[in-house]
C-alpha cells in the first residue's frame, strides 16, 4: 500500500538549521542541552475519554483505549472509530458521543502503535533518541511535546493551552539544566513551531523577545517542513502521508484567509483516505493528487522550499554525495546572490545514479547566527527522521561547533 504513485525521478527533502550562539562552545554548556521534540501530522497517540458502545462490534471504546492509532478497530468497526476521530468541522469539537485526547511524554510519539502493520512507525522517533543521547544530551534531558495534531493551532491553544505549556516547557528545561534547548521539528510540528514563534511575539514585551529566544533556544532543525509559502496557500494544497494502511492518506487543507502570517495557513479541513477513497472532516469533496509527485512525495517541493526564504542575500552551496565520497565530486559555489521571493536553483552537475545533498549556508545575514537548508535526493518525508546520512550530518555539524579549532562556519564537505 502506499505505492499507487509512480516514484519522482528526484525526491528533494529539506532541512533547515538555525544556529544560534549566545557565546558557549564549550563541552559544559552541551551538557546543559536539552532536546525538545515536536513531532509531525499523525504522530502523536490519540486515547479516547469516553464510554462509547459500538453497536455489531465486541470492541467498544473505553477511556484510555488507543484510538489513533488501533489497527483492529479503524478495520472491524470504523464507523465507531470515527466517532472517537473526527472533530465538528466548522468549531472543530468532538463528537458528542466519543472524545479524544492526546497522550503526554515520550511514549506518546515513540510507541505510537507497535503493531505488526504499522511495524517502523513506532520507531521513528527512537533513533532521535539515540543520536541526542550519543551525542552527550542526557536521556532525561529529552522532552516531547507531542499535540492534537486534529486542531487549528489557534484551536490548540484555546482547547489545550499547548503554546503556554511549551513556553513553560522551555522555561523549565532551562531552570533545570542551566541551558537552552535544541528544537527537532518534523513535517506539520514545524508549522506548529512556527506558530509558537508568532505566538510568543505576543505574548512577551518585544524588547525581551530575542532575548528570550536565545535563552531558550540553541538550535531549530526544521526536517520536511511544509512551510508554504504565500503564493503556494492560495491554491489549497493537500499533502497527504502514507502509513501503510488501510487508512493512508491522511493531510490537512490549507486555505488563505487574507491575513498575515501565521493566520494565513489556517488549517480549514482535515483528509482521511479509508479503502482508496478520500474522505474529509467537513464532508466536502476532494480533488487533488493526494500522492504529490515531488518534493518528498508527502510534502510538495514549493513548500520544502520555502525555508530557503530564511537565506541571507548571499548564499554558499556545496553539492557532494550522500555516500562516503573521495571529495572529487563536490561543487562548491560561493556567495551565489539569493534574490528574496526567488528559489535559488544551484547552477551544478549530478552524476547519473549518484545520491547527492546539497547545502545552503548563510553564516553572514544575522551576526553570531548560521542558517543552512540541507536538500537531500530521494529522501523520504516520514523516514528521514532516522535517515543515517542525516544523522552523520547533524553530528559531524554539532562537533565541529563546539571543536576549539573550527575555522570555518560550517563542516567543510570535501577533502
Ligand atoms: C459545534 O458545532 C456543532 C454543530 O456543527 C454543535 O452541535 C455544537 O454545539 C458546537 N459546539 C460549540 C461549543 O459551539
Ligand atoms: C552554469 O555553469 C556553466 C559552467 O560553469 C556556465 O557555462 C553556465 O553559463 C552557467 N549557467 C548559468 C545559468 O549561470
Ligand atoms: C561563504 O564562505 C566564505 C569562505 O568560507 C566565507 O568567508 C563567507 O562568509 C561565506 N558566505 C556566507 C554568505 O556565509
Amino acid at each position: 500500500m502506499g505505492q499507487r504513485y509512480a516514484a519522482p525521478r528526484s525526491i528533494l527533502l529539506l532541512l533547515l538549521l538555525l544556529l544560534s550562539f549566545a557565546g558557549a562552545t564549550s563541552d559544559l554548556y552541551y551538557s546543559k542541552l536539552s532536546g525538545i521534540i515536536i513531532p509531525g501530522f499523525a504522530s502523536t497517540q490519540l486515547r479516547a475519554w469516553s464510554v462509547l458502545d459500538c453497536p455489531f462490534s465486541p470492541l467498544d471504546f473505553n477511556p484510555l483505549d488507543s484510538v489513533w492509532l488501533d489497527t483492529t478497530k479503524v478495520l472491524s468497526a470504523v464507523n465507531c472509530w470515527l466517532k472517537c476521530m473526527l472533530l465538528d468541522p466548522y468549531n472543530q469539537t468532538d463528537h458528542p458521543e466519543c472524545k479524544s485526547r492526546p497522550d503526554s511524554g515520550l511514549s506518546a510519539i515513540t510507541e505510537l502503535d507497535p503493531g505488526y502493520i504499522t511495524g517502523p512507525l513506532s520507531s521513528v522517533w527512537k533513533e532521535w533518541l539515540k543520536w541526542c543521547i550519543e551525542f552527550g544530551i542526557e536521556a532525561n534531558a529529552i522532552v516531547a511535546v507531542p499535540y492534537d495534531w486534529r486542531l487549528s493551532p489557534s484551536m490548540l491553544e484555546e482547547r489545550d493551552l499547548y503554546f503556554h505549556k511549551l513556553k513553560l516547557t522551555f522555561e523549565t528545561t532551562l531552570k533545570l539544566r542551566g541551558g537552552p534547548s535544541l528544537v527537532f521539528a518534523h513535517s506539520l510540528g514545524n508549522n506548529v513551531f512556527r506558530y509558537f514563534l508568532e505566538w510568543l511575539k505576543l505574548e512577551i514585551a518585544p524588547k525581551h523577545y530575542i532575548q528570550w529566544l536565545d535563552e531558550h533556544i540553541h538550535a531549530y532543525f526544521a526536517v520536511g517542513a511544509p512551510l508554504l509559502g504565500s503564493t503556494e496557500s492560495v491554491k489549497a494544497t493537500l499533502f497527504g502521508f502514507t502509513f501503510g494502511l488501510p487508512v493512508a492518506e491522511v493531510g490537512y487543507y490549507f486555505a488563505p484567509s487574507g491575513k498575515p502570517y501565521p493566520d494565513n495557513w489556517i488549517i480549514t479541513d482535515v483528509v482521511y483516505e479509508y479503502e482508496g477513497t478520500l474522505f474529509t472532516r467537513s464532508g466536502n469533496s476532494i480533488s487533488g493528487n493526494p500522492g504529490a509527485a515531488s518534493g518528498d512525495t508527502t510534502v510538495a517541493y514549493n513548500s520544502l522550499s520555502w525555508c530557503k526564504t530564511w537565506l541571507g542575500s548571499k548564499v554558499n552551496i556545496t553539492r557532494a554525495p550522500q555516500a562516503e565520497h573521495d571529495g572529487s565530486d563536490v561543487q562548491v559555489h560561493l556567495d551565489v546572490e539569493h534574490i528574496q521571493g526567488e528559489d535559488i536553483v544551484p547552477n551544478m552537475t549530478r552524476a547519473p545514479r549518484v545520491k547527492y545533498m546539497t547545502y545552503y549556508e548563510d553564516s553572514e545575514s544575522i551576526p553570531g547566527r548560521r542558517t543552512a537548508v540541507w536538500e537531500l535526493d530521494k529522501a523520504n518525508h516520514r523516514n528521514i527522521v532516522r535517515s543515517p546520512v542525516l544523522m552523520r550530518e547533524l553530528w559531524l555539524q554539532m562537533w565541529h561547533d563546539i571543536h576549539p579549532d573550527a575555522s570555518s562556519k560550517f563542516v567543510t564537505k570535501g577533502k
